[in-house]
């Protein structure tokens, strides 16, 4: 029997960049989490964390939720909230995309905007300030809280491994920490040698939902040790991956999705053979009213040619 919307979250599809990979001794896979139902992997820690606060009673019926978010976890908590009756108050820089406004508007959320060169470690410290001052609301938290990496511990990693199980690289973008976290601790509980490697901005560059660790926070719910490498990504090197994502492999994907293509292609360009998986956390939907898909293609056509070189 089919569950509700909730019960849909996780077992997305996985496929084989076959256009994209280097070598054919070198094999490229792609977890496509923009399959998710409001089009992001963060659908995945918003169950975890709400279903665990309710279950512990942190979180008490009908009361309000507020996060800080660049807008995907928010729009997850939102549909979440409105399933299982919390109102949903969002914290979010007043740059981020207009689709994500109107998508948690759709799901009836309220929506507090930070200043966007404050970035989002200026909406966490606004929701901060207003979780303190309201003791009747109550924070997730995504950046502290277990529940983010554990739902990646339970369901993501055990995905990956069973349509991969000889897999021996695992990329992700750095946000949270918690999809690295948690799936790298299950992947390397289970196939020791695997390499877990993140792809994070470069200091100053803005790739939305990512963050550098170089900035001075490090998200408590991220486990350095699980780090075998960190790939620095220019706004350059993710557009680029992006576009070559649609291009060769007709993948509509978000911004962190270019990086984390950027840095599976260096990863396989040093290797001789082996499985490399990449997990692209949204789809391009959310970036439609911005320039990604047109800016200056002129120029981008020739780093386009120049970079199946890399
Ligand atoms: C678009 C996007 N990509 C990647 C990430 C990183 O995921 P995580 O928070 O698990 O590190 C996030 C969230 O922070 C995101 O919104």
């Amino acid at each position: 029997m089919p569950g509700d919307l909730l019960d849909a979250i996780g077992g997305t599809p996985m496929v084989e960049l076959r256009r994209l990979a280097p070598s054919s001794a070198v094999r490229l896979y792609a977890k496509l989490e923009g399959a998710n139902p409001t089009g992001s992997v963060k659908d995945r820690i918003a169950r975890s964390m709400i279903t665990e606060a309710r279950a512990s009673g942190a979180l008490r019926p009908g009361q309000t939720i507020i996060e800080p978010s660049s807008g995907n976890t928010g729009i997850s908590l939102a549909l979440v909230g409105s399933l299982l009756g919390h109102p949903v108050r969002i914290v979010m820089p007043d740059n981020t995309t207009a689709e994500r406004t109107q998508l948690l508007n759709l799901y009836r959320a309220e929506i507090v905007y930070s200043p966007g060169a404050e970035g989002s470690n200026g909406a966490i410290r606004l929701a901060q300030q207003m979780a303190d001052a309201d003791p009747t609301i109550y924070m997730p938290y995504q950046y502290g809280n277990p529940a983010n990496p554990r739902a990646h511990e339970e369901t993501t990693g055990p995905e990956i491994l069973a349509v991969v199980p000889e897999i021996d690289v695992f990329v992700a973008g750095l946000g949270t920490g918690g999809t690295l976290t948690g799936v790298g601790h299950f992947l390397k509980r289970a196939r020791p040698g695997v390499r877990i490697v993140a792809a994070e901005p470069l200091p100053g560059e803005e790739v939305q939902g990512l963050r550098s660790l170089d900035e001075g926070f490090v998200p408590p719910v991220l486990d350095q040790s699980v780090l075998d490498d960190r790939y620095l990504v220019s706004n350059r090197d993710a557009l680029i991956g992006l576009r070559r994502l649609m291009r060769d492999e007709g993948i509509f994907a978000g911004l962190s999705c270019g990086a984390v293509v950027h840095v599976a292609l260096r990863v396989a360009a040093e290797m001789e053979s082996g499985n490399v998986v990449m997990l692209l956390a949204d789809g391009g939907w959310k970036y439609l009213s911005t320039d990604l898909w047109t800016r200056e293609i002129e120029e981008l056509e020739t780093e386009l040619e120049s970079s199946l070189l890399w």
